[in-house]
């Protein structure tokens, strides 16, 4: 294989995954964060979020040398066949993908990229930020590639290593073959295609993914109506090839620090296009009707009224396995019951402070803990620990013994068994 100088700026999720991956894969890797504590974190080999696999290969990578963590951006450049941005593209005004990060960055760094080198954006970005990227370099003798990135937080390591596709948006084929040889081991396709289509693929991959999630919560909001059980019909959908049975797991609406934002900066990509995306802008109003719905179930399970009374939860990330709470679908539900005059008790295996976003919550040290005196009790993350706690314990410190299952991970038969009035999602 051949082994390539390459820089990553900003080493968040993305980018820390995809540094220490490429360096595991042999090429020399220089890190770049403006977040200089960060920066002295990584140097000693602290690996500031929580990502399966991630200690190991940086670890690998710092020991083999291939690896190093910097806040010198220009030095960084200069040296990089491959400069791959992994910068920030948070919700801005109007719901359009904020690119202050992007192209601060790559201002900051146009004068001293190597002639030859190849930028890479695997950031999702708005469709057309290739030509403006170009245009704000201004370097003829650099290339521009589109590199979508498809990680998941909680598998990112194993995603990058083991990816479905690599898509790579270049406007030559031999562009898009150098940037494929950084990925040379993978066994995995490669898509090479215009980078516009790079881009536009992002997007339309996570739109749909939120638009399935909200699909099965409707499905099973009416199975919540009609007694009718969603695992029963998520079972006998998944046998239909053409529908799948992957991500099709209802719960407590879609969040995290993607869907959100993509979905929101899609439907403002479309407007300015002149589509009006109504099927997205639809799916995005359902998701904050079904995050209502689930307070709701909690009122009505706390006799209408949660005022004073003591909630209990059960997970604060968006998903399991991961120490990310941006745009949390348990956020949302923990500070509209705060609205409510609840007072919340959490427990999150990932999270050490009460985030700031639910402050005058109580964060509990364990998850049997934080059910003390509580009239009701949400699990809202799927942690796997949370279905190995015995219903008979959380039943004797409870001051009503009553459950939400926003994630239909406990055993429903059970916790009834043991005095619980359980509510899950469509079940
Ligand atoms: N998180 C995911 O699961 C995921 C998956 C696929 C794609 N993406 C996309 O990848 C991009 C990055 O996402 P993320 O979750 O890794 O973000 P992040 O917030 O975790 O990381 C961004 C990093 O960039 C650093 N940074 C900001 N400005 C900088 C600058 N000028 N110079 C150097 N570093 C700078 C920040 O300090 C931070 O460490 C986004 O566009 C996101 O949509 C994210």
């Amino acid at each position: 294989m051949k082994v390539a100088n390459v820089a990553i700026i900003g080493t968040g999720y993305v980018g820390l995954s995809c540094g220490a991956c490429l360096a595991h894969l042999g090429h020399r890797v220089v890190c770049v964060d403006n977040a200089l504590d960060k920066v002295a974190l990584l140097q000693t080999g602290s690996i500031p979020i929580l990502e399966p696999q991630l200690p190991e290969i940086v670890a690998e990578g710092l020991d083999a040398g291939r690896l190093t963590f910097t806040s010198d951006l220009n030095d960084s450049v200069a040296n990089a066949e491959f400069v791959v941005l992994c910068l920030p593209t948070p919700q801005g005004i109007d719901g359009a993908a904020d690119m202050t990060y992007v192209f601060d960055a790559v201002s900051n760094l146009k004068d001293s990229l190597a002639p030859g080198s190849i930028v890479i954006t695997k950031s999702t970005v708005p469709i057309g930020t290739y030509g403006e990227i170009v245009q704000r370099l201004g370097r003829t003798d650099v290339e521009v590639a589109s590199n979508p990135e498809f990680v998941r937080e909680g598998s990112a390591v194993a995603d990058f290593l083991h990816p479905d596709r690599i898509i790579i948006g270049a406007r030559t084929d031999a562009v898009a073959q150098r940037v494929a040889t950084l990925y040379k081991d993978i066994d995995a396709p490669v898509v090479a295609t215009d980078p516009a289509s790079a881009e536009a693929l992002k997007y339309a991959a996570n739109a749909f993914l939120a638009l399935k999630l909200t699909y099965i919560n409707s499905i099973a909001a009416i199975c919540d109506a009609y007694g009718a059980d969603i695992r029963e019909v998520v079972k006998g959908l998944s046998f239909d090839p053409r529908i799948g049975g992957q991500f099709f797991n209802p719960g407590p609406g879609w969040g995290g620090s993607c869907f959100p934002k993509d979905t929101r900066a899609l439907t403002h990509i479309s407007e300015q296009g002149g589509y009006d995306f109504r099927l997205l802008k639809t799916a995005i109003e359902a998701n904050d009707l079904h995050q209502q719905s689930i307070v709701d179930k909690i009122i009505s399970s706390c006799d209408g009224d949660v005022r004073g009374k003591v909630i209990a939860v059960w997970g604060l990330t968006f998903k399991a396995n991961t120490d990310d709470i941006r745009d949390s679908p348990a956020i949302v539900v923990i500070k509209k019951l705060l609205k409510l005059g609840a007072r919340m008790q959490c427990f999150d295996p990932s999270v050490s402070k009460v985030p700031t976003e639910i402050e005058g919550s109580l964060l509990a040290e364990t998850a049997l803990e934080a059910t003390t005196g509580a009239s009701a009790l949400i699990l809202l993350t799927e942690w796997a620990e949370f279905a190995l706690v015995k219903p008979r314990d959380v039943f004797e410190r409870m001051s009503s013994p009553r459950v939400v299952d926003a994630r239909n991970l406990l055993d429903r038969e059970s916790w009834r068994a043991n005095g619980f009035t359980y509510r899950g999602i469509g079940r």
